[in-house]
C-alpha cells in the first residue's frame, strides 16, 4: 500500500485531488495531507474523508523544516505530490513576499526533506519514490491574443510575483532532477475551475456575486483569454503523470477550452438563469447589468493556452468534461453548499473584497 504525502490538500485543487483519490483506489492508498490553513485552507472541504482510517491531516508550514522532516522520519512516504503554494495573482501584486517565502522557500524544504528521506548511501534513491510538483502555465508567460501556445518547450517567462514565485519552485525541481537525479515530475496546468474553490478566483466570484445581485468585476476589457479545465481532469492528469510519466520531465496539463473572461461571465449568467427554478428570487437577480469593468490588473497576462499534445501521446491523458457540462456541475455544487461559502466569506474575506474592490 503506498503512502502519499500531500501538501496543500485543503485547497481547492488538493481537496479535489484527494477525493478523487479516494474514489479511485479506496482502501488502497494511504494519504497524509499536510496544510498550514492559510486562508486559502479549509478543512471543511474534507469533511467527507476525515474519519477514514486511511486519512490522516497534519497542519503544519512546508517551511517548518523540523515538521516536514518529522513527517518523513515517521513515515514510510512513497509519493509527494506538492500543491501547497499561495497561489491568487491579484494577493501576489499586493504582497510578493509570502509568495517567495511559501512557493520558493517551501518547495525547497520540501525537496530536501524528500531527498533526505530517499537517498541511498551511494546517491542513489530508493526504488519506485517520486516527487510530483503541481505548478501552473503562468510560468511560461503570456502569449498574444492569435498566437501559439505552450509547449513544454517554450522559454520561461513569469510576468508576476506569482508566476515567478512558482517559476523559481520549477528551477529548483529541474536542479534536484538534474543535479541528484532527484526522482521528480513537473506537471503546468491551465486554469481550473470546479468544487472548492475559493471565490477570491474569476469563476467562483461571479458565481456568488451574481446570486446576490453584486457587481460582477471585469479587468480591463475582459478579453483576457484563459484555457479553462475542470478540476477532475486535473487530478487525474496528476495521478496519470505520477503513475505512467517518464521520470525528470514535465508535462503540460490543458484542455484547448479557449475563453475570453467576459464569455466566461456571460456564459455563467445564462447557466445561472437556465438552472434557477421559476419561483427563486435570485433568478431576478442575475443579469448582464451587473456587469462593470474596473481597473485593469497590473501586468494582466493577455492570454494562455496549453498545447498537451505530449501528455496526451505520452500518457494518453485528455480532458473528459466539456465546459458545459463542467460549468453546470460546479453551479449544481455551489447550489449544494450554500453554508459553505457563507463560511468562506465571511470575516478575512469581507476584508478582503473591501480592499480589492473598493475604489
Ligand atoms: P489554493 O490557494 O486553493 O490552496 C493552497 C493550499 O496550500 C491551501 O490549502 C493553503 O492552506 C495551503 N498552504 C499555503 N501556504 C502553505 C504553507 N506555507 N504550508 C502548508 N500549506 C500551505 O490553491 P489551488 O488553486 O488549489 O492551487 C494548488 C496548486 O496548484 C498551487 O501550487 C498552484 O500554483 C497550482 N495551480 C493552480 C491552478 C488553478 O487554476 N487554481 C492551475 C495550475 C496550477
Ligand atoms: O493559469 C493557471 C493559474 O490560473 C493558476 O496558476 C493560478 O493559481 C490561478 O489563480 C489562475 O490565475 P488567473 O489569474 O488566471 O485566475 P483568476 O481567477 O484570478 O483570473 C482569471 C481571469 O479573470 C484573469 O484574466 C483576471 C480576470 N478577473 C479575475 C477576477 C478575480 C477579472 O476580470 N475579475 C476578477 O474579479
Amino acid at each position: 500500500m503506498k503512502t502519499y504525502l500531500v501538501t496543500g490538500g485543503a485547497g481547492f485543487i488538493g481537496s479535489n485531488y484527494i477525493h478523487y483519490m479516494f474514489k479511485k483506489y479506496g482502501d488502497g492508498i494511504r494519504i497524509i495531507n499536510v496544510d498550514a490553513l492559510t486562508y486559502a485552507g479549509n478543512p471543511e472541504n474534507l469533511k467527507e474523508v476525515e474519519d477514514r482510517e486511511n486519512y490522516t491531516f497534519i497542519k503544519a508550514d512546508i517551511c517548518d523544516k523540523e515538521a516536514i522532516a518529522r513527517i518523513f522520519a515517521e513515515n514510510e512516504i512513497d509519493r509527494v505530490v506538492h500543491f501547497a503554494a499561495e497561489s491568487h495573482v491579484d494577493r501576489s501584486i499586493r504582497n510578493p513576499e509570502i509568495f517567495v517565502q511559501t512557493n520558493v522557500l517551501g518547495t525547497a524544504v520540501m525537496l530536501n526533506c524528500a531527498k533526505a528521506a530517499w537517498e541511498l548511501p551511494d546517491g542513489s534513491f530508493r526504488e519506485d519514490k517520486k516527487f510530483l510538483h503541481v505548478s501552473t502555465d503562468e510560468v511560461y508567460g503570456s502569449l498574444e491574443e492569435d498566437g501559439g501556445y505552450f509547449y513544454e518547450t517554450t522559454p520561461y517567462a513569469p510576468r508576476s510575483p506569482y508566476s515567478a514565485s512558482k517559476a523559481g519552485s520549477d528551477m529548483l525541481v529541474k536542479a534536484y532532477m538534474d543535479t541528484y537525479h532527484f526522482p521528480a515530475n513537473i506537471t503546468n496546468c491551465s486554469n481550473n475551475y470546479g468544487p472548492y474553490q475559493f471565490p477570491e478566483k474569476l469563476i467562483p466570484l461571479i458565481i456568488h456575486n451574481a446570486l446576490n445581485g453584486k457587481k460582477l468585476p471585469v479587468y480591463g476589457d475582459g478579453k483576457n483569454v484563459r484555457d479553462w479545465l475542470y478540476v477532475e481532469d486535473h487530478a487525474k492528469a496528476i495521478d496519470m503523470v505520477q503513475e505512467k510519466g517518464r521520470l525528470f520531465e514535465t508535462y503540460n496539463v490543458g484542455g484547448h477550452n479557449e475563453k475570453q473572461n467576459i464569455e466566461i461571465i456571460k456564459i455563467i449568467l445564462e447557466t445561472l438563469q437556465e438552472m434557477l427554478p421559476e419561483n427563486d428570487p435570485r433568478k431576478a437577480l442575475v443579469s448582464e447589468d451587473l456587469i462593470t469593468y474596473v481597473e485593469d490588473r497590473k501586468g494582466h497576462d493577455r492570454r494562455y493556452a496549453i498545447a498537451p499534445d505530449k501528455i496526451r501521446e505520452e500518457i494518453g491523458w485528455e480532458p473528459e468534461t466539456m465546459f458545459k457540462e463542467g460549468i453546470r456541475r460546479t453551479i449544481e455544487w455551489y447550489f449544494a453548499h450554500e453554508e459553505w461559502m457563507a463560511h468562506v466569506t465571511s470575516g478575512d474575506y469581507q476584508k478582503y473584497y473591501e480592499e480589492m474592490y473598493t475604489v
